[in-house]
């Protein structure tokens, strides 16, 4: 398969050349700098407006749009323009692009998130009887912008003048755990290996994670079945209180000790490191209805063998 990946320059894109690359596809990243991970060609585009890069979708047979800007920053005004217009504006191009490729990509796949879910302990949220998020009566500004951004973005899509060839999957993701420094799971571990990767305000918030190979495996799947469309949920099927995350983290890791956090000294820490707290706060409890109704097996259904298998591979420093 041709595969083209805007936006495939950072961790996820990683996570994708690594597998579909040396299985034989062609992966091609779309990235403003031209840059591309290892496996992956790298082709310049501005991820707003029509370009010569177009043509490369033309005659593709998978499009995987991950561009945006990284959310791990403070939601000051520049930088909420900066995370809703690189999501919305690049989702528009690649709709035009697709909508005018003479041989149009099978599958377009496109990035959402997980976020978009309400804040809540009561149930998960599966894609069928999942409730968005936005309308709790208690959540702070940044959450609703983070879900603002989330609707905007699977709208950007949903209203792309599609091709009737063309099929279209909102990835809702939860965070990919891999062992690529700078991403996710690598700053987590470093709170254990701090001695900070405590529970953080009681930690009764829930966690959402998917392991980088099931990842990849439900990509290759959503690929292959051609019957799947709109909203599919990419996590384990069990997410876990924050503390219980984090307390298992630990012992894959080899430690006890892992210091707590209040909230106030956690809006303190993500005043310092220039983020939110909104990133350990928001309770997100989402299970992946479509992929385990359609028998989708996970390899890494469970949160203690996958942190062990991810601490191996951390500790290797394989990716
Ligand atoms: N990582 C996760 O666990 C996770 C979970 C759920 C959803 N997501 C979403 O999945 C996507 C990929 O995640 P990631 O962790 O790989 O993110 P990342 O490492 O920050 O990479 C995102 C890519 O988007 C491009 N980008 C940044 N600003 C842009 C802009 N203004 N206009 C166009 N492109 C821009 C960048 O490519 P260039 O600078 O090369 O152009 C960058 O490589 C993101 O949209 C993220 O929100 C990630």
């Amino acid at each position: 398969m041709k595969i083209v990946v805007p936006g495939g320059s950072g961790q996820v894109g990683a996570v994708l050349a690594r597998s579909f690359a040396p299985a034989g596809h062609e992966v091609v990243v779309l990235s403003r700098s031209g840059k591309a991970p290892p496996g992956a060609r790298g082709v310049a585009w501005d991820g707003r407006t029509a370009g010569p890069w177009a043509v490369e979708l033309d005659g593709a047979d998978v499009v995987i749009n991950l561009a945006g800007r990284s959310v791990d920053c403070r939601y000051g005004e520049v930088n909420r323009r900066e995370i809703m217009d690189s999501r919305v504006d690049s989702t528009h191009a690649v709709g035009e692009a697709i909508a005018e490729a003479s041989a149009p990509p099978g599958t377009w796949l496109q990035m959402s998130t997980a976020t978009i879910y309400a804040h809540r302990f009561d149930a998960p949220n599966d894609e069928r009887t999942g409730i968005l998020g936005g309308d709790e009566p208690d959540a702070p500004d940044t959450w609703r912008f983070s879900i603002d951004v989330a609707r905007a973005w699977e709208r950007a899509a949903l209203d792309a003048p599609l091709p009737s060839r063309t099929r279209l999957v909102l990835l809702r993701s939860a965070m990919v755990m891999s062992p690529d420094r700078g991403g996710v799971f690598d700053t987590l571990l470093r709170l254990v290996r701090l001695r900070l990767g405590g529970a953080a305000a009681g930690g009764r918030q829930y966690l959402s994670w998917v392991h980088q190979e099931d990842f990849t495996r439900a990509i290759g799947w959503l690929v292959e079945h051609e019957d799947v469309t709109g909203a599919v949920n990419l996590a384990s099927p069990h997410p876990l209180p924050h503390r219980d995350f984090m307390r298992t983290l630990r012992e894959a890791w080899g430690t006890r000790v892992g210091l707590p956090a209040t909230r106030p000294m956690l809006e303190l820490g993500a005043l310092l490191l220039r983020t939110e707290t909104e990133l350990v706060l928001k309770s997100r409890r989402v299970t992946p209805g479509v992929l385990t109704e359609g028998g989708f097996a996970f390899e890494h259904p469970t949160w203690p063998a996958a942190a062990r298998d991810l601490v191996r591979a951390w500790r290797a420093g394989t990716a």
